[in-house]
């Protein structure tokens, strides 16, 4: 029944519920939520929780138009143009459903059949980081206007490495808008936390965070192993966005770097520039223009991903290859938005012949028909690195090509991938049932899904281990007294299958 009226739904392409069908209640659509919202809309985000029946339905009134005007979930690329991993969006049927749930109502029926929330441990890699750097306790600038603070951080790497992975952890979610990294070779570049620092310094973009995306992981395994170059002596560069407001709060980011081993050969190396770039771009106040640039390829490359990048003004963009006529697409963003920007990874690599140029095309509205026009009334606008500034700025990772690079499934290879193993966006069941009490001064007790051989740690956030036990029962309780008051990572690893799981507990007396 209920498949009959999605099918009868999306062909009729109406938004409201014939109220003769089954209404739906929360268990009907609460897997929705998790697999496409709460990435974000969890606990302590910047995107209010929707983890459960009480905090969704206190989402409902605006969570039908933003999911109309598909604000929500936010994914800026056209997804008719060309496909990308870890993509945040939302089927029409899913949508469907929670409009219709939201129709009706949004009824809670028997919320405890829903589906088990899936939760969010505090690090989305597995393994050991090989390096872990930090900005040190920052007190946030960004008062009337969003700050953008620039860390330069010393790797202190005496020989160069191949980075492999990297996720990037900020202290305080809430205030943390993006992060953009660069490796700044030379190690010669300083901090700019002076809440202007619109321009990341450094020569070498390696990606960055944005709310709700997976950390970076390049393929580290048979058919393709890639990676960037850090050499020996360089500093990362953090640019961290700040938004307004949140002067006074403290956040402490970090991130946490896995390289191969060294000696490890055949590790192919990925680039990362920015070809197309246009810096005569100018639009007068109460007009609309159009600016493009292009880069001649000169070898055959394969483009791994995408990240162009404006302003306020630009409303649209295109990225492409072409040859006489043929034409290659790469990214194309049809309602451009500055809040939700990064490095888009393709499914495939896509290739890119030599003899081709890259092309880019960007659109600029500034009338006050654009929402997100910087200034009311709107101001002649110019190439510039400030936000009330202009941009054409499009950057690619890509390598150098190889015969059967675009035939090489990235999302396969990525789903079996031992680092990203516990990133998976469709929750598992948990191995820990529940940890009582948490924060706990002398006993913890911890229940398990399952009786299974398990080895149970517990480590500091820097990830030293300071106790481990092991046990075959669903039960099994620790003794903590020992350990001094802190923030700690329990994690339980189920031996046979593999199946790790972590729980934040906070030791307090
Ligand atoms: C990539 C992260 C991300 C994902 C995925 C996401 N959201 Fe959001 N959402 C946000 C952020 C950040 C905000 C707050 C800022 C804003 O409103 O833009 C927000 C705001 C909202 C709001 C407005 C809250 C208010 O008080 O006005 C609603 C409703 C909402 N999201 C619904 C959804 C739904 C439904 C989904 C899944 C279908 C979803 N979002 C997926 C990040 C996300």
């Amino acid at each position: 029944m209920k498949k009959l009226y999605i099918f009868l739904f999306s062909f009729a392409g109406i938004i409201s519920v014939p109220s003769a069908y089954a209404q739906l209640e929360y268990k009907d659509v609460a897997h929705i939520f998790y697999s496409r919202c709460t990435s974000c809309h969890h606990e302590n985000q910047n995107a209010p929780s929707m983890m459960n029946y009480s905090e969704t339905f206190a989402l409902a009134y605006p969570m039908g138009g933003d999911l109309a005007s598909n604000r929500m979930p936010p994914y800026p690329p056209d997804t008719a143009y060309k496909r990308f991993q870890h993509e945040r969006i939302i089927t029409s049927a899913e949508k469907a459903d929670v409009l219709s749930w939201l129709s009706t109502g949004a009824l809670a029926g028997d919320t405890t059949l829903a589906p088990p929330a899936p939760t969010y441990p505090p690090y989305r890699l597995y393994g050991t980081p090989d390096l872990v750097l930090r900005t040190g306790t920052f007190t946030s600038n960004a008062g009337v206007a969003d700050a953008y603070n620039c860390f330069s951080l010393p790797t202190n790497l005496t020989q160069d490495r191949i980075l492999r992975a990297y996720e990037i952890v900020p202290g305080n979610i809430p205030i943390v808008h993006h992060v953009v990294v660069n490796i700044d070779s030379m190690g010669t570049t300083t901090s700019d936390l002076t809440g202007g620092c619109y321009t990341i310094t450094g020569d070498v973009g390696i990606g960055g965070y944005a709310p709700g995306a997976p950390p970076t992981v390049f393929p580290g395994q048979a058919p393709l192993k890639a990676g960037i170059r850090i050499k020996a002596g360089a500093k990362l560069v953090l640019q961290i966005h700040y938004p307004a407001g949140t002067a006074g709060q403290l956040d402490s980011t970090q991130i946490r770097l896995y390289f191969y081993p060294v000696g490890t050969t055949n590790v192919r190396a990925m680039y990362a520039s920015v070809p197309l770039q246009n810096w005569s771009l100018t639009t007068p106040a109460n007009t609309t223009n159009t600016y493009t640039a292009s880069y001649y390829v000169p070898l055959p490359i394969s483009v791994f991903a995408a990240f162009p990048h404006s302003h306020k003004v630009c409303t649209s963009l295109i990225n492409y290859a072409y040859l006489a006529a043929d034409t290659i697409p790469l990214i194309r963003i049809s309602n451009w938005r500055f809040d939700w920007q990064g490095y888009y990874t393709f499914r495939k690599m896509v290739k890119i012949p030599n003899g081709y140029t890259l092309f880019s095309s960007h659109f600029y509205d500034n009338t006050t028909a654009n929402p997100n026009n910087p200034h009311n009334p709107p101001q002649n606008i110019y190439a510039g690195t400030s936000t009330t500034d202009e941009m054409l700025f499009d950057a690619f990772q890509w390598m150098i090509y190889q015969p059967g690079d675009e035939n090489i499934d990235m999302a396969a290879l990525m789903a079996n991938d031992p680092l990203l193993n516990g990133v998976n966006e469709i929750s598992k069941p948990e191995l820990i049932s529940n940890i009582y009490p948490n924060p706990s001064s002398d006993k913890l007790n911890i229940y398990l899904s399952k009786k299974a051989d398990y080895k149970i740690n517990i480590s500091t956030i820097e990830g030293k281990n300071i106790l481990t036990t092991k046990t075959n029962e669903d039960y099994t309780q620790l003794d903590v007294k020992n350990i001094s008051s802190g923030l700690y990572i329990l994690e339980a690893n189920d031996v046979k299958s593999g199946e790790r799981f972590s729980k934040k507990i906070i030791i307090s007396r």
